[in-house]
């Protein structure tokens, strides 16, 4: 080996196997998608892609649990949260958002710099959006001066979920027309949501997290509601506008150049959620969410979110023992175990590292991360107790045992599997 190469490689710990992506998006791609999307371009004008365009249109209907018209845009998640505002509102009208963590930040300053008036309910960042606190202020907005109401349904920043069929009455409670925007970028194909159930008018989801795709697609599931909204709504818009979009989608096409190849992606993608079937798939994680707080509470450290009953089920926020630093143990694991796992983002930089259990993922792999975790804090000096990770094998266990049809003895094979 030339002296100069040797050099590099003793300097870089060198990695086997896989990486462990373990941040709550991107996740993992399953090798089934990669080989999907490994395919010549085909002419986004032509027959075979009009047939693409509507199989998963149709089929990421089934996703949100909708029957009203979804669109696909060739952009991330913060593009979706754009289009959703300029879709729908003008300027100068007045919406109401809480304060959930670093992501219902973002999307407040996507709203004001778009013209709106937000009034942001503050949060603690440990809880999800109370419904009782929705319905008291959409009660005292006589004139209905507020034009939607937009949550966050997981916080990825902290782990919270809120509760959106919940909310949804409370917006009933009050007799408010606004509409109901809600953001599933985290939780779309992981928790259970339901668009046409819980009354939401505008779904926003991305393809990275639960739908196993890489970054650069998001979508919108669309109420006649929302749509009605938008005839009438001001603010400017081109690439996001959904009238184009819903006219060329009938026949399957988009009236710009789609992502082609993340769209071949997708459909391989949704063709997996489906043979596992969308409840398994909530099952799944939540079964893997459950394992991991099982876990954290054994090494006697805190998760962020403080209810039980607003757990995420995609990922977990940990926050770190006083006094240690969650990007320098990030670190540690990182290089010697070739296992990424999220920051800690805004006021909660350096005191917590997050833990995605999100998407392509299963037990062996979340023991895996687990272990990369109790690992990472003996190497790093980070004060936990032992045992983590076999309560985290034990609750796997625990859960897998109650699955009707799951293995029960030697032979038997797990509908999971
Ligand atoms: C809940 C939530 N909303 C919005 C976004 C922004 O999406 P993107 O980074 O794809 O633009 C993210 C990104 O992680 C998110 O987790």
């Amino acid at each position: 080996m030339h002296p100069k190469v040797r050099r590099a490689a003793n300097k870089m710990t060198l990695h086997t196997g896989r990486h462990f992506l373990q941040i709550p998006g991107p996740t993992n791609v399953p090798d089934r998608v990669l080989r999907a999307m490994h395919r010549p371009v085909i002419d986004h004008r032509g027959p075979e892609f009009a047939r693409l365009g509507a199989e998963v249109l149709e089929a990421m209907r089934r996703v949100f649990r909708t029957k009203a018209n979804v669109v696909i845009f060739p952009a991330s998640g913060s593009g979706a949260w754009e289009a959703s505002i300029v879709n729908t509102l003008s300027a100068g009208d007045r919406v109401l958002m809480f304060e959930t963590g670093h992501f219902s930040g973002l999307w407040r300053q996507v709203a004001e710099r778009m013209g709106l008036v937000v009034d942001y309910v503050p949060g603690n960042w440990r809880r999800g959006v109370s419904p009782a606190e929705v319905e008291s202020r959409l009660i005292s907005d006589n004139n209905h001066a507020i034009k939607a109401t937009m949550v966050v349904h997981n916080e990825t920043s902290t782990g919270v979920t809120s509760d959106i069929a919940e909310i949804r009455q409370a917006i009933d409670r009050a007799h408010h027309p606004a509409l109901f925007i809600v953001d599933t970028i985290s939780s779309l194909a992981s928790i259970d949501y339901r668009h046409d159930e819980w009354g939401v008018d505008v779904t926003v989801a991305g393809s990275q997290k639960g739908l196993m795709l890489p970054p650069g697609l998001s979508f919108h599931a669309i109420s006649e509601k929302a749509l009605a909204a938008n005839k009438t709504a001001k603010l400017p818009r081109y690439y996001w506008d959904w009238q184009e979009m819903l006219k060329l989608n009938r026949q399957g096409f988009f009236p710009y150049t789609p992502a082609t190849n993340l769209l071949w992606g997708l459909r391989e993608a949704l063709l997996m959620l489906e043979e596992e079937g969308l409840n398994n798939v909530f099952q799944r994680h939540h079964r893997h969410g459950q394992a991991t707080r099982a876990a954290v509470h054994a090494w006697g450290l805190e998760i962020v979110c403080e209810n039980p009953k607003e757990y995420s089920n995609s990922l977990t926020a940990v926050f770190m023992p006083h006094g240690h630093d969650a990007d320098k143990f990030r670190e540690v694991v990182l290089n010697n175990f070739d296992m990424s796992l999220g920051s800690g983002l805004s006021e909660l930089a350096g005191k917590v590292f997050r833990i995605g259990h999100l998407g392509h993922f299963n037990d062996l792999m979340l023991a895996g991360t687990l272990s990369g975790v109790e690992m990472g804090f003996d190497l790093a000096g980070v004060p936990h107790k032992s045992g983590g990770v076999a309560m985290g094998i034990k609750s796997l266990l625990e859960s897998l045992r109650r699955i009707p049809g799951a293995r029960t003895s030697r032979g038997e094979r797990s509908v999971l599997i």
